[in-house]
């Protein structure tokens, strides 16, 4: 059953100061449980503190399911296993986004769909001229996809059911030329037409790399596409997809709102740990590959430096899109018949890494950022552009969500407490009399 309401359990009792309150409590569809706080501080006067909300739950959703001490994660109910062996990501986007799997006339029409929006407005990509030469594509991104809005703005009404619908296809279907603009204008290229009629992949490949029309994408490059934005495409309330909620939820469109979740993405805490992992291992390689100097400095307590692409806020035993990506690594490589000795280091720190108490006791283990950027290098990716990558897996899961927000019209405007502890009050002082 896909979106069910929660199963009301026993209310929980708090008692604060010796009174007892009680707050209603439920449950999903995978047991998980949660209790209300939601008139918490109008009885007790007290809020709760959960720093990094590692343990609040800001909503309820049927989208992905994570299970972070078993390793699973779901689409609607599919295994992601499954997905990354069947499915395309077109396909898996109309999954996320709709809640089922499309039939074969629901695809072909999405496809259709997707083509029929997927020029970028000529007078629009001059933005692109805007930027430096060495633009970081992610700033780019943002820019362009508010911007986008900006085309449609007299469609951008989240409350109306038709923009939303145009908006979706206009966002799904121009972001691949969006991200390839993005690059080509730091290599003084300019954007290409799109290729009709192929896979969304082997068109991106075609917008990225193509000069004059020629140009061909091997298919494993394609399979191998798929599979990497089909374990990007969603992952539950993420920084970035709280971030699309979040900024959703003021009524803000759904191109503001997508804007928003890449700069998030951007940080190397979340997305930007994919580009920070390719660095990492290039610094390693370059200081002379010392695995044991590598996991004693992510180890040290004085040193800021983290093994990138290791541990996961809800992960605490093996990410299953790590195990995934690390399996493609070994095939696309074989197949296209590049070596990269960085991955052979990348196996050696994930080894040394499982091994190290440090490590163990922590449940510190690679996540979907370690093995990426391998693969990306090999389909001639630049490491500027690998969150891009992950932006353009993660759209239809940031959509999916902030659909599902609207849809289901109970939502209030995101706006967190806090803990004042700054000064009291206390009066002005002219300038004549500071210090
Ligand atoms: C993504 O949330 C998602 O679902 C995200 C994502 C998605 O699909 O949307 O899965 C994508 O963002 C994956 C994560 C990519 N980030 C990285 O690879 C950056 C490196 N990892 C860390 O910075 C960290 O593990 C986080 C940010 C991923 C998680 O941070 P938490 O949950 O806040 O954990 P923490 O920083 O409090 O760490 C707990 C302990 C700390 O030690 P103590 O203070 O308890 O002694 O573990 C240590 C940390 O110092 N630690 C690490 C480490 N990660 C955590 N030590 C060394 N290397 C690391 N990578």
């Amino acid at each position: 059953m896909n979106n069910t309401k929660p199963t009301a359990g026993k209310p929980v009792q708090i008692t604060i100061d010796g009174k007892t309150y009680e707050c209603p409590s439920f449950s999903g569809t995978e047991n998980e449980k949660a209790f209300d706080i939601g008139k918490l501080r109008d009885q007790s006067g007290y809020v709760t503190f959960d720093n990094g909300y590692a343990n609040s739950s800001p909503t309820t959703s049927s989208v992905t399911y994570l299970d972070g001490d078993n390793g699973i994660l779901r689409y609607r109910g599919y295994p992601i296993e499954q997905l990354a062996e069947h499915a395309s990501f077109i396909e898996v986007a109309w999954l996320l986004i709709y809640g089922e799997l499309p039939t074969q006339n629901q695809l072909n029409q999405f496809h259709a769909d997707l083509e029929a929006n997927s020029v970028v407005d000529e007078k629009f990509i001059k933005l692109m001229d805007a930027f430096p030469k060495n633009a970081h594509p992610m700033a780019v991104l943002t820019a362009a996809t508010v911007g986008l809005s900006t085309v449609y703005q007299n469609e951008c009404d989240p409350g109306n059911k038709e923009h939303t619908e145009k908006s979706i296809r206009r966002l799904i279907g121009q972001f691949p030329s969006l991200c390839a603009a993005a690059y080509r204008h730091n290599h003084g290229d300019k954007l290409v037409p799109g290729k009709k009629g192929v896979d969304y992949c082997e068109n991106f490949m075609h917008l990225m790399y193509s000069k004059d029309g020629s140009y061909t994408v091997p298919k494993e490059i394609v399979k191998a596409l798929n599979l990497l934005l089909i374990l990007h495409a969603d992952h539950e309330q993420n920084c970035s997809t709280s971030t699309v909620r979040l900024v959703g939820s003021s009524s803000a469109n759904l191109y503001a709102s997508i804007a928003a979740g890449i700069t998030a993405l951007w940080g190397p805490l979340h997305g930007g740990a994919n580009q920070a992992v390719m660095e990492m291992l290039e610094h390693i390689q370059k200081d002379g590959g010392d695995i044991e100097k590598t996991i004693a400095a992510a180890k040290d307590k004085n040193s800021n430096f983290r093994l990138m692409g290791f541990g996961h806020r809800v992960y605490k035993n093996f990410d299953p899109r790590a195990k995934l990506i690390k399996k493609a690594c070994d095939n696309v490589l074989t197949s296209l018949g590049v070596k990269n000795p960085l991955l052979d280091l990348a196996k050696k720190l994930e080894e040394a890494a499982l091994k190290d108490p440090y490590f163990v006791e922590k449940k510190l283990y690679p996540n979907v950022d370690f093995y990426s950027g391998i693969i990306y290098s090999a389909l001639n990716i630049p490491t500027e552009m690998f969150t891009p990558m992950f932006a353009l897996g993660r759209l239809p899961g940031w959509i999916a969500q902030w659909k599902e927000m609207v849809d289901g019209g109970t939502t209030k405007i995101g706006r967190p407490r806090q803990i004042y502890t700054g000064y009291t009050a206390r009066n002005f002082k002219p300038v004549s009399e500071r210090g």
